[in-house]
Order: structure tokens, then sequence, then C-alpha cells
């Protein structure tokens, strides 16, 4: 029998392609999932593995934890895309944990991600105490609604969007070709957005199968008046005819994108207006989308879920702050610790609605802060009051949070359509 592994003699290193089934399997048991995958699967993910970006730890040459992370495209307030480095795959077999091997991986990674030049890092955590020890903060947050659609009020003679336009149902290798122009217009206007590369869009229509059980969606696409494509939607329809021969259908929608509000408006009456649809459940929106007030009765769409969403973590202040717009004109002096002696320091923010400078300086701050606090003001959601309230931002000269609020501060807030 060989003995218990101390952490450091687990060997924490990128894996090679022929590990690639391995660390799969161990993917799969860190989240609990039947461990076994088909060929299939391996096949359609290995389409991803990029070496030197999948990490593992291995216990006697058998795999125990997994962390991978892949180039993306963040969008910041304002439009522009700032380089990220995203994290994923993230586990620890039950049987290694609290050894320390997340914060070797973590620290692995963060730092390849600073010499790559990348601006900020970012996940979606299973569990909220996890990442804020790395400088993680929640900057995104999602609301899911479920809504009752007799109770919703919408005309029962709906025929089609009222402004014109139309709706389509269309084919998965429609939306391959239709969809990838829509997501990169939505990006542009969408702080908090991510960008879809072209496997995203062939997983996510079923071209390239990663998981055995795939089902088909339909596919409804919104054209305005003048035959712009402005809006696209993913919708699965369940089978429920009650115990009285009654449709008691729900449409959950997989993902549903509208560049302008007219075609937020009309998917969402179109979802409602299915006929046997007794519910539609929205799936992840952003905490203020619109939804509930497309309806005449906004009560009936009702929050079924709601939480953190992205998370991020600053790797260049200077970066991530000139990457932005401002809502108003003003300097900030704003000081932040670092974590693990990285990516702290104090600096001078000079912001503008049409764009900012920063750089390091030796005036006294006005505000001192957390990297994740400063992660969840810089996409615009959170409030500098509100966590000066909490006291977990502190001013150093009275007045500073509200002048951050003021400058930082979106008035839509943030949303990360997508998951990874
Ligand atoms: C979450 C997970 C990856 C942590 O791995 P780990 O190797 O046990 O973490 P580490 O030993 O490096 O822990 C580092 C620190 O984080 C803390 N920590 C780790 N996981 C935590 C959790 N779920 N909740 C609270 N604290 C946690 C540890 O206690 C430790 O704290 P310390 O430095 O004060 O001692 C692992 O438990 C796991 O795989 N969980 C199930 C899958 C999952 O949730 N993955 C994350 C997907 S986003």
């Amino acid at each position: 029998m060989t003995s218990v592994s101390r952490a450091d003699d687990i060997d924490v290193r990128p894996i090679t392609a022929s590990e690639f089934p391995d660390w799969l399997r161990a993917v799969n048991t860190g989240f609990l999932r039947v461990p076994a995958l088909t060929e299939e699967e391996i096949e359609g993910r290995r389409e991803r593995f990029v070496e030197g970006r999948y990490l593992g730890a291995f216990d006697h040459g058998r795999c125990v934890a997994t962390f991978r992370s892949f180039d993306q495209e963040l969008t910041a307030v304002g439009g522009a895309g700032v380089p990220a480095d995203a994290i994923s795959g993230v586990t620890v077999t039950a049987t290694h944990r609290r050894r320390g091997l997340l914060s070797r991986m973590m620290a692995r990674d963060l730092a390849a991600a600073r010499e790559r030049g990348d601006v900020v890092a970012t996940l979606i955590a299973a569990e909220y105490p996890i990442y804020g020890r790395y400088g993680f903060g929640p900057a995104t947050w999602m609301a899911e609604w479920t809504i009752d659609v007799p109770r919703a009020g919408l005309d029962a003679r709906w025929a089609g969007p009222a402004d014109g336009g139309r709706i389509d149902l269309v084919e998965g290798e429609d939306v391959r070709k239709l969809g990838p122009d829509l997501h990169a217009r939505l990006c542009r206007r969408q702080p908090g957005a991510i960008d879809r590369d072209e496997l995203w869009w062939k997983w996510n229509t079923g071209a390239v199968r990663i998981d055995p059980s795939w089902k088909d969606p339909f596919y409804a696409v919104y054209r305005s008046a003048s035959g712009e494509v402005e809006g696209m939607a993913a919708y699965d329809v369940d089978d429920n005819w009650g115990d009285a021969k009654q449709p008691l259908n729900t449409a959950s929608v997989r993902w549903l994108l509208g560049v302008t509000p007219a075609a937020e408006r009309a998917l969402w009456e179109y979802l409602c207006s299915i006929d046997w649809v007794v519910k539609v459940k929205s799936g992840w929106r952003a905490p203020d989308d619109l939804l509930p007030h497309f309806l005449r009765d906004p009560r009936a769409a009702g929050i079924t879920s709601q939480a953190d969403w992205l998370w991020v973590r600053i790797l260049d202040v200077v970066r991530a702050l000139e990457a932005r717009t401002y809502e108003g004109q003003g300097t900030l002096v704003l000081e932040t610790a670092g974590v693990d002696g990285l990516t702290g320091g104090r600096y001078r923010l000079e912001a503008s609605p049409e764009g900012a400078s920063c750089t390091a300086t030796t005036e006294s701050a006005e505000l001192e802060l957390g990297l994740g606090e400063l992660a969840a003001l810089w996409l615009g959601d959170e409030s500098a009051v509100r966590l000066a309230a909490l006291g977990r931002v502190r001013e150093e000269r009275a007045g500073a949070a509200r002048k951050a609020d003021a400058l930082l501060r979106t008035s839509r807030r943030p949303w990360c359509p997508d998951m990874f």
C-alpha cells in the first residue's frame, strides 16, 4: 500500500495531450458527475485543448486536481474588449482537498496570465467563499424569472411583433451563420459580456457533441422591420399534460440575445404566446433585465434564482481602469492592497465619459479598498457607498465613496450572458 502523499509530493504541472482523458475523468469526479466519458465527448472537448493552459495535479500518476484557463475578451464599461484569463474546470478530488492544491494551481495560472499581459482573470464560482482570497470579486450578478403566462396579461390574439418585425424558427446551422455577428454586436454594448468562439456555436447547436444527453432546442430569430437580425433565442419545451388532459408546458430559455429593447420584447412576447405554454423560464439574465416590464403584470414574473455570476480578478490596475469609460468627469486617488504581493498600489485616476488615464502616485489616497472590491466597482455594478457601509472600503477623505460612485457606477447593470 502506498502512504498518503504530502502536498509537496504531488506534482502540479501542465498536462500533456495524452493525459487529457484522465484529466477529464478527474474533472467529472470533482464535479460529482459519472466519471466515465464517451469517445465522442473526449474528442469533442479535445478541440478546446491548448497545451500549457490545462493544469493537473498528479499523485502516483493519477490526476487528482484540474484547472484550465483560456483566452477570453471581456467587455468593459464603454464597450472596449479587454484580454482576460478565463478560468474553468477547477476541481480537487475529495480525497485530496485542503492540501493547498487549488492555491498552487491558481498561483501558477495567474502568474502566467500576468506574464502574457492579460488585464483581468475571470471565473464563475461554484461557491461564494472560494475565490475572494485570490483577489477575485463578484462583478456581475444574475437573476432568473419564471413567468406565469396566463397572469402576464399579454394579448391572447398576439400574432407577431407589433413593430413590423418578424420572428422565424430556424435550424442550428442558421444559428451558426447568424449568431456570431449578432453576439459580437451585443458584446460591444454590454459590459460584462464575454466573447463566444466558433467552437461555442458548434457545441451549443449540436454540431460537435460533448454531452451525450444533448437535445436540439428550438431556435427563434427576430428581424426588425428593415430585415436586420436583432435578436435570437434558444429554448426547450417540456411535455406536460397534467392530470386533466390540459397542456401545461414550460418553455425554458437556454439563451436569449437582443441588441435592441424591441428585439428583447418581441422574443419574450413570442415565448409567452406559444400555445400550450403556461410557464416560461427566463434562464440567467441581468438583475435589471427589462423582462418583467414587458408584461402587463410584472408580478407574473417571479424571481426563482438570484446570485453572483462573473467574478473578476484585476491583474493590471492601470490598464483595467484605462480600458473603460466613466459616467462623469473627475479624479480619484485610490489605494488597493495587493494579493500575494502583486497588483497593489496607489493610483490616480483621471476619468471622463470618453476614457481615462491612470498613473501610480504618491498623493494621499481618498479611498482604500481590496482588489475584489475594486473589481466589483470596475464593471460598474457595485456601489462604493454601500461597500463603505459594510466596512469593505475605507474613505480616507470624506465623500470619496460618493465621488467614486458618480464616476464608476453605471446606470444599467453589467451582465454576462454565458456560463463557462
Ligand atoms: C473548491 C476546491 C477546488 C478547493 O480545492 P482545495 O485544494 O481543497 O483548496 P486549497 O486547499 O488550495 O484551499 C485554499 C484555501 O481556500 C479555502 N477553501 C477551499 N475551498 C473552499 C470552499 N469551498 N469554501 C471555503 N473555503 C475554501 C481553504 O480552506 C484554504 O484556506 P486557508 O488558506 O485559509 O487554509 C475543491 O474543494 C473542489 O474541487 N470542490 C468541488 C468542485 C468545485 O466547487 N470547484 C470549483 C468550481 S468553480
